[in-house]
């Protein structure tokens, strides 16, 4: 049976390990599995703009000796031009996977139902599956390196804190998941009235009860970076909410990733941010560009990852 990936939450923790050390194994060998894909084709359907996830999934599909065709939002025009189910049908009769990239979440629920080959999420208004898997893999191997070396990325997660401070949006909403299924522990820090979605912070603290992760939402940004090794932070206006930024700069100034909040952090904090970063409003240029800022390595990692899906979903049809 074709397999999906559209939300972390149905990846089990032993799935999210063999990724991870797959991953390990195509980031020291870009050419590792070259032939892997070979014949085989990956559509990009993009609703919203794109650079990493586009470019990533594209070379490492390259890199894999597949191919890919990107669809812009104007070609498919799904829902308008045709329904998402007749869209999904057909092109799963030329290609051999889907990334979808869309507003409504929904849309990827129907589109993994109707199509006939793998759907990957490639960020909805709800989550963003690949970049959170990315973000904690660059986390793990950063800590393997720094203390650990030899043991699983996976596992080097358990017992560090990451600190995720700003909307609870999307990229929020997967890192939450992802905590819960990895042990690692996530402090959330949001206004009031931006916090997480409520059922995925329920769903996550029931998945952590397995995991030991702890799983803290809070409105207060400097007591959620005390004691962190990583602290993260996105745009405060996701696509599509281009048009409320001025009222979200109000409400969000005190959530800025600066110098003076970091002061809180564990000596060393890790900076993430999955960009594209609006310096000056969520993080300053200074913390950004800082030594502690691992954000390209975190862009880069996306496409190990994403290689890794790849291989997982695609190589068995
Ligand atoms: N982080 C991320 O998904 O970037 P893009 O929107 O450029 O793909
Ligand atoms: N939350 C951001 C993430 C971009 C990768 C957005 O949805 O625009």
């Amino acid at each position: 049976m074709k397999k999906d990936l559209i939300s972390i939450k149905d990846l089990t923790s032993q799935e999210i390990e063999e990724l991870f050390n797959l991953a390990v194994k195509l980031k020291r060998d870009r050419t590792k599995f070259n032939k892997v894909l070979s014949g085989k084709t990956l559509a990009l359907i993009f609703q919203k703009p794109s650079n990493r996830t586009r470019v990533s999934f594209e070379v490492g599909m390259y890199q894999l000796g597949g191919n890919s065709v990107y669809l812009s939002p104007s070609e498919i025009n799904l829902g308008v031009r045709e329904t998402i189910k007749d869209a999904a049908k057909t092109i799963s009769r030329y290609v051999d996977g889907i990334v979808l990239r869309t507003f409504e979440h929904k849309n990827c629920l129907d589109m993994a139902h109707a199509a006939g080959v793998p759907v990957i999420n490639g960020l909805s208004d709800f989550s963003h599956p690949c970049q959170a898997l990315a973000d904690l893999f660059t986390i793990g191997e950063k800590f393997s390196r720094l203390s650990h070396a030899g043991q699983k990325v996976a596992r080097r997660l358990k017992g560090l804190t990451l600190a995720y401070v700003g909307d609870g949006n999307n990229v929020c909403n997967s890192l939450l998941y992802a905590a819960a299924k990895t042990g690692m522990n996530i402090v959330v820090a949001t206004p009031a009235g931006y916090a997480p979605d409520s059922e995925v912070v329920k769903q996550s603290k029931e998945i952590a009860k397995e995991t030991l992760s702890q799983i803290t939402i809070t409105q207060d940004p400097s007591s959620a970076v005390n004691g962190a090794q990583v602290v993260y932070t996105d745009v405060w206006a996701s696509m599509g909410q281009e048009e409320e930024i001025n009222k979200r700069k109000i409400i969000f100034k005190d959530f800025q990733i600066n110098a003076k909040l970091l002061t809180a952090a564990a000596p060393g904090v890790l900076v993430m941010h999955c960009l594209p970063a609006h310096r000056g409003e969520e993080i300053t240029d200074e913390v950004m560009d800082s030594k502690n800022s691992i954000v390209f390595e975190q862009a880069e990692n996306r496409m190990h990852v994403q290689k890794a899906i790849l291989i997982k979903l695609l190589s068995k049809n």
